[in-house]
């Protein structure tokens, strides 16, 4: 039993499976949470796509681990599949990889009324989902998410993209999924790495608008990596956070940006070690952002130190990094940093837009952020400790 950011009591699940309703008017969608789903996927598909067929989009360690249970279920939904297996990691977030994927696809016939499975984490879920959104138009479109990261933010809301040289997730498009399966026994299976990365996700909720699931997080975190309720509970409050943002703001003209805290600085990061995921997961990098715009916001009066304080103890309690100097060999300058906080998608006409707070659970837009100050800040962050 735990509480929301409105101070309810969250539900404690009754059934195996708890539905999240996604409320986009005629392209409104279930997340579906809770362990063994993709056991069942087969039927779930075969529900929303009768005697469709599936081109399965996976990684090749995720389907290795997992391909065949998801071929079972297939096989006993009697639905007719083809894999489409790219290479684990960023780089596959690439034109090179997108064309290969849309090539398959077409190349085993596919029509428009059949359905692109995404089968992996986010690489997989973004390249998947654009390559759904493109092919003749737009295929069918399934969202399994397998890595805690997936289940909890990119799986959800329809942003679908690759990267370019000149950014993360600069060429895409918004296409929501018609169903999220989010089996949480699948996450067993993650190394605590990838598990403390997703969770700086779901902390992220708490710190936006959600106070009393930030404190309920201080308290539970070390049973969500063990499984069991309190990790459905947690992906399930997390999806509902955000299903409630998309819907007051599915393309991202106003307060969807939300969702952006710690991400300025998270993606320059990330940018900066040449997203070498050996130095750096986006999770990690959301994690040192998150305390950084709340750093940064204790530096321009918008809350004491005790919140940044507050919101460093429980990222570290954890085990996820909280500063740029725990970054290998980092090699960051602030005139690097600022380059690519620049190149930030959310720059508008040479404006800086941050994600800034006033305390836990209240986050806020901050659009016109002196670059002068973003700068005095990043230098006296750099500083050898
Ligand atoms: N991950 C941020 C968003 O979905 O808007």
């Amino acid at each position: 039993m735990g509480v929301n950011g409105a101070g309810e009591t969250l539900p404690d699940l009754q059934g195996d499976v708890e539905a999240i309703k996604v409320e986009l008017g005629a392209r409104s969608y279930d997340i579906l949470i809770g362990s063994g789903l993709v056991a069942g996927a087969g039927q779930h598909v075969a529900n929303l796509f009768p005697n469709s067929r599936c081109a399965i989009v996976s990684d090749s360690s995720v389907y290795e681990l997992h391909g065949r249970v998801l071929e079972s279920s297939l096989d006993a939904a009697e639905l007719e599949y083809e894999a489409v297996i790219v290479s684990p990691g960023e780089p596959s977030k690439s034109l090179a990889t997108l064309e290969n994927v849309v090539e398959a696809v077409i190349a085993c016939g596919m029509e428009r009324g059949d359905v692109v499975i995404a089968f992996g984490g986010g690489v997989v879920g973004d390249l998947a989902g654009f390559a759904a959104g493109i092919i003749r138009r737009g295929m069918g479109f399934v969202q399994i998410p397998t890595s805690l990261l997936a289940q909890v933010d990119s799986s959800v809301g329809g942003k679908t993209g690759i990267n370019s040289p000149h950014g993360k997730n600069l060429i895409g498009l918004f296409n929501q999924p018609q169903v999220v399966l989010a089996d949480t026994g699948i996450l067993d299976t993650l190394s605590d790495r990838e598990m403390r990365a997703g969770y700086a996700e779901v902390a992220k909720y708490g710190l936006i608008d959600r106070p009393e699931f930030f404190a309920w997080l201080e308290q539970n975190h070390r049973e969500i990596f063990v499984g069991g309720p309190a990790r459905r509970q947690a992906i399930a409050e997390s999806c509902r956070a955000k299903a409630a943002v998309v819907k007051a703001d599915e393309l991202e003209n106003g307060s969807r940006a939300l969702l952006n805290l710690g991400h300025t600085f998270g993606h320059a990061l990330e940018a900066g070690v040449g997203y070498d995921s050996n130095r750096l997961v986006h999770g990690e990098g959301v994690a040192i952002g998150m305390v950084l715009a709340h750093e940064f916001s204790c530096r321009m009066n918008h809350c004491g130190p005790d919140v940044a304080d507050r919101v460093r103890a429980h990222l570290a309690e954890v085990g996820l990094p909280t500063s740029i100097h725990q970054i290998d060999g980092h090699g960051f300058t602030p005139e690097g940093l600022m380059a690519a906080i620049a190149q930030d998608k959310k720059v508008q006409r040479g404006a800086l837009t941050f994600i800034l707070s006033r305390g836990v659970g209240e986050a806020f837009i901050a659009q016109d952020v002196p670059p002068s100050e973003v700068r005095a800040f990043l230098d006296e962050k750099l500083k050898p400790t």
